[in-house]
């Protein structure tokens, strides 16, 4: 079988080869990769390092994003959550730049998701999205959309089809990028010298203090902390001009609002960043002290899942779960449970249903299977959305179901 990945032995941020692993997963399948059983899920090695001289983590190896990315079946638009983060994204632009009109670039655009609220202001937007199936969706909803993976090529064809752009956004996509500098200078190129750079991502010291080890698979080639994304952004003569956190948004996210040095329009909040990077370091987050105690969280929670599993299997409990999401995949190889433990995985993504949660033989499954076979537990993967899932689950509840969450903590809700 041809091999889809490379090691990657020099930090993506600063260059170094300081690189410490400090967790290991052994080979796993792609978690976003759906395939049918003869073809079988391709095992690929998952461990992460920390950079000494930046503080940046980065994975040991990279897939090639062609082979992961150009049929994507992540819909960003499923979640009501996001939706709304989205429309919130939205009015704080128009707020902060004060302008009649502005041009909007979204790169890894999906369906559309974020595009469709911005035009909702009156914006005028491009999107950039590798996948293909994922542009035919948005041009659908009316959102045009450039089909191609974000770089110097995909600038220049943004710059002749439409112009240069006040905002860009990039929001869950940045961690995914192995050419982190091609990517900015990328970006830089795009924007107006009075634009702002909108980076948003997963924190990293947020999977540090809630544990969210399922977060970590090959998709995610970086976990990024404030001070190495500074760091980056002035290579490229680009500041952080302030950051935003949003504790709610995929187990912690921080935006950044970056701008080029020469940007005068923009209000800077450098106390804030300051304080920021200052709570970072005084977190310990710049030295390999508190990724090196990740494994044995991990492990711990394993055995309390396990634990779990067996005494509601004692009970002849039925358990099922919700959210095949890419962290929930991870989440039940890590713990190697098949179709015994759970007998499917719920996934109101259409495109996912029929397929098996990769690397294992757990069924993905539409709400109706929920109803008819009626499991006494549901493990809720997406931990990230639980409050909408239990919503969205209200009969289950209401006929004696209750919800096991594993992140942080094991624990019955
Ligand atoms: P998500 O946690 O956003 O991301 P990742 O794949 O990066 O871990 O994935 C959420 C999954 O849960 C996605 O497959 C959609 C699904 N989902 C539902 O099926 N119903 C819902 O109500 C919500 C919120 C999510």
């Amino acid at each position: 079988m041809k091999k889809h990945y490379q090691d990657k032995n020099e930090c993506r941020i600063c260059g170094s080869h300081r690189l410490m692993k400090y967790f290991d997963f052994g080979p796993m399948p792609l978690v976003n990769r759906y395939v049918s059983g003869e073809e079988g899920a391709e095992r690929i090695p998952l461990a992460v390092m920390f950079c000494e001289d930046c503080a940046n983590s980065q994975l040991s190896v990279v897939v090639d994003p062609y082979f992961m990315f150009s049929n994507y079946l992540y819909h960003s638009s499923v979640s009501k959550t996001f939706k709304e983060h989205c429309a919130a994204m939205a009015l704080d632009l128009q707020e902060r730049l004060n302008r009649g009109s502005l041009r909007c670039l979204d790169i890894a655009s999906n369906d559309g998701c974020l595009l469709k609220e911005f035009q909702k202001k009156g914006f005028e937007t491009v999107g950039v999205d590798p996948a293909q199936n994922l542009c035919e969706i948005a041009r659908q909803g009316g959102i045009r959309t450039i089909c191609s993976l974000w770089g110097d090529a995909a600038a220049e064809e943004v710059i002749k089809e439409f112009g240069k752009v006040d905002v860009v956004t990039a929001t869950n996509v940045f961690a995914h990028v192995d050419d982190t500098h091609a990517f900015v200078a990328a970006v830089s190129r795009v924007l107006t010298d009075e634009g702002v750079f909108v980076v948003e991502f997963p924190y990293m010291g947020n999977l540090i203090k809630y544990h969210e080890f399922d977060t970590i698979y090959h998709e995610h080639v970086s976990y990024f902390l404030a001070r190495p994304l500074v760091q980056l952004f002035k290579m490229h003569k680009m500041d952080v001009c302030d950051l935003k956190e949003f504790p709610d948004i995929h187990g912690g996210s921080l935006r950044l609002y970056v701008v080029k040095e020469q940007n005068r329009t923009i209000a800077r909040r450098p106390k804030r960043v300051e304080t920021f990077l200052k709570d970072e370091a005084d977190a310990g987050l710049h030295t390999i002290g508190p990724y090196q105690g990740l494994d044995t969280r991990a492990n711990k929670l394993r055995t309390d899942f396990a634990g779990l599993l067996d005494d509601l299997r004692g009970k002849n409990k039925k358990v099922a779960g919700y959210g095949a999401s890419a962290k929930g995949n991870v989440f039940v190889n890590f713990c190697g449970i098949d179709r015994r433990d759970l007998l499917f995985i719920v996934d109101d993504t259409v495109a996912k249903q029929g397929f098996c949660s990769p690397g294992t033989d757990i069924p993905i499954v539409s709400q109706k299977r929920l109803y008819e076979e009626l499991p006494d537990y549901l493990v809720i993967l997406a931990w990230n959305f639980s409050e909408e899932i239990m919503n969205k689950t209200r009969e289950f509840r209401e006929r004696g179901g209750k919800y096991i969450i594993a992140i942080p903590e094991v624990r019955i809700v």
